[in-house]
């Protein structure tokens, strides 16, 4: 994806409300950021997401405030929020991790102690722990 806005991340955890239906909510996730330019990564693991967020700061805070509003989730934590200098999700408006052994150990390896808690990622290794995950195949970039 081409740029010419400064671009912006953001990455939160929050918990999911029953039932969760990720079909749908990949559905509007693609739709809308393809039209916003945004990209991105969305993981859920027992009733955790984790959601990487990507664009023009606009387009992110726009897209931000519609998703802290829906009730498929509570408890939305932002662990960072900030400028970067290029994409990590280039070429996909929302993709949806993969749970292998791989994406399993890279998620102990920077939350040690921490089991498989997403909610409990550390605002300081949010950004590369996508940035390892982002580097694996174990992604489904289609329906989930
Ligand atoms: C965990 C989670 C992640 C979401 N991610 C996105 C997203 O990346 N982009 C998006 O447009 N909507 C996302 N949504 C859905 C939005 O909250 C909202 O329902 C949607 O943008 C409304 O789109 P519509 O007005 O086109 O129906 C997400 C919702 C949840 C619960």
């Amino acid at each position: 994806m081409q740029d010419s806005k400064p671009l912006h991340r953001l990455i939160y955890t929050s918990r999911a409300n029953n039932p969760i239906d990720t079909a749908t909510i990949l559905t509007q996730a693609r739709r809308n950021n393809a039209e916003l330019g945004i990209t991105g990564g969305l993981a859920l693991l027992d009733g955790t997401f984790i959601q990487y967020l990507e664009g023009s700061e606009g387009a992110v805070n726009d897209i931000f405030s519609r998703i802290c509003r829906d009730p498929r989730h509570r408890d939305v934590r932002v662990l960072e929020q900030r400028a970067v200098s290029q994409r990590m999700f280039g070429d996909w408006s929302m993709t949806f991790l993969a749970w292998t052994d791989r994406t399993k150990l890279i998620f102990r390896s920077f939350s040690p102690g921490l089991g498989l808690d997403l909610y409990e990622t550390d605002p300081m290794t949010a950004a590369p722990l996508f940035r390892a995950w982002a580097a694996t195949e174990d992604w489904k970039p289609l329906a989930p």
